[in-house]
């Protein structure tokens, strides 16, 4: 029998690419080149299925032009590059990676929090450029992670197990706001209290996004909301770019309306809004919350489980539509 004809179409793993060749005709891209959207369409052409990243949008233009095209598997748990209404109307089936990397992202989201709260990246910066003569009492001196409020905004897997981190071990107090609340047994594992959106911005002394990226969250970190902050307060995001208005968040932090920031994602990334690298009180990585080999490993492996569940046993793992 022929075997089915599918894209990979970013570089990925050697050993997920032979997996990926047992089973199926591959058209791999292991030079990772960033195709433009039409040079995606024709390399979809006569696939039937595409083993995508977020680099590669999914919508109802691509999906006319491949008609063949049966499934995306994306090796992300996010799938705001997957257009799903227009997916599930074209009849292909659409993936993403949840559970595989929740703990790696949340010690990231921790991490981002600490190195923020503790202005890591601004005292490396001074000592790496020479700058360091003699101590002060006040050099560097940025605010407590132990024993202070952290708010959550969306409380779903990976907020969860950075709410238990952050109850358990290191004694703060977890406040949450979320479509829809936990209930009482899971609020209680993870220690945390549900408030108004408005409580969390005012309450927070470290806040957390993440929460999927949607046209409602669109903006939902803007100046009016970082105006509503503790002027001693840091944000992280983890979540998507887009959720925070970043030329917004950029003034407010020159500004001091908050002390501090962490992102990891960025609206059009990976262009990063100017203003933002020219302040100081900003650490910025380059979308990496998921990035340990095993986990981007895990990843990988269950985007190419789902495209050999579903093509040839007619099944995927972890389906969104
Ligand atoms: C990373 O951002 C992911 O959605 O997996």
């Amino acid at each position: 029998m022929k075997k089915p004809a599918i894209l990979v179409a970013r570089a990925v793993f050697p050993e997920v690419l032979a997996h990926l060749q047992q089973h199926f005709e591959v058209t791999a891209n292991q030079d990772d080149v960033l195709w433009t959207p039409a040079q995606l369409i024709e390399h979809l052409q006569g696939k039937q299925g595409a083993f995508t990243t977020g680099s590669q949008r999914i919508d109802a233009a691509l999906l006319a032009a491949c008609p063949a095209l049966k499934i995306c598997a994306n090796m992300a748990v996010g799938y705001n590059n997957f257009d799903v209404p227009a997916m599930t109307a074209a009849g292909v089936k659409a993936t993403n990676t949840p559970d595989v990397l929740t703990e790696t992202t949340a010690d990231f989201g921790f991490a981002l929090m600490m190195a923020t709260a503790r202005r890591m990246a601004e005292s490396e910066h001074f000592l790496r450029a020479g700058l360091w003569t003699s101590w002060r009492y006040d050099m560097f001196a940025g605010s407590d992670i132990h024993g202070s409020t952290l708010g959550i905004l969306g409380m779903g897997r990976i907020g969860q197990a950075i709410a238990k981190r952050a109850a358990h071990g290191f004694g703060m107090k977890v406040i949450y706001h979320n479509r829809s609340r936990l209930d009482a047994a899971l609020e209680a594992a993870c220690g945390a209290s549900y408030v108004s959106k408005q409580d969390l911005l005012q309450h927070s002394d470290h806040l957390l996004l993440v929460l999927p990226y949607s046209p409602e969250a669109h903006h939902a970190i803007g100046a009016a909301e970082l105006a509503q902050m503790k002027p001693t307060a840091t944000l992280v995001n983890i979540a998507r770019g887009g959720i925070v208005d970043d030329a917004a968040l950029a003034q407010a932090l020159k500004n001091h309306v908050i002390a501090a920031a962490g992102l990891d994602v960025y609206e059009g990334e990976p262009a990063v809004h100017p203003d933002l690298l020219t302040v100081p009180n900003v650490v910025l990585t380059p979308h990496i919350a998921s990035a340990t080999t095993p986990t981007r490993l895990a990843m990988a492996q269950l985007a190419a489980d789902n495209l050999v569940g579903f093509l040839l046993h007619g099944k995927a793992l972890t389906p969104l539509n």
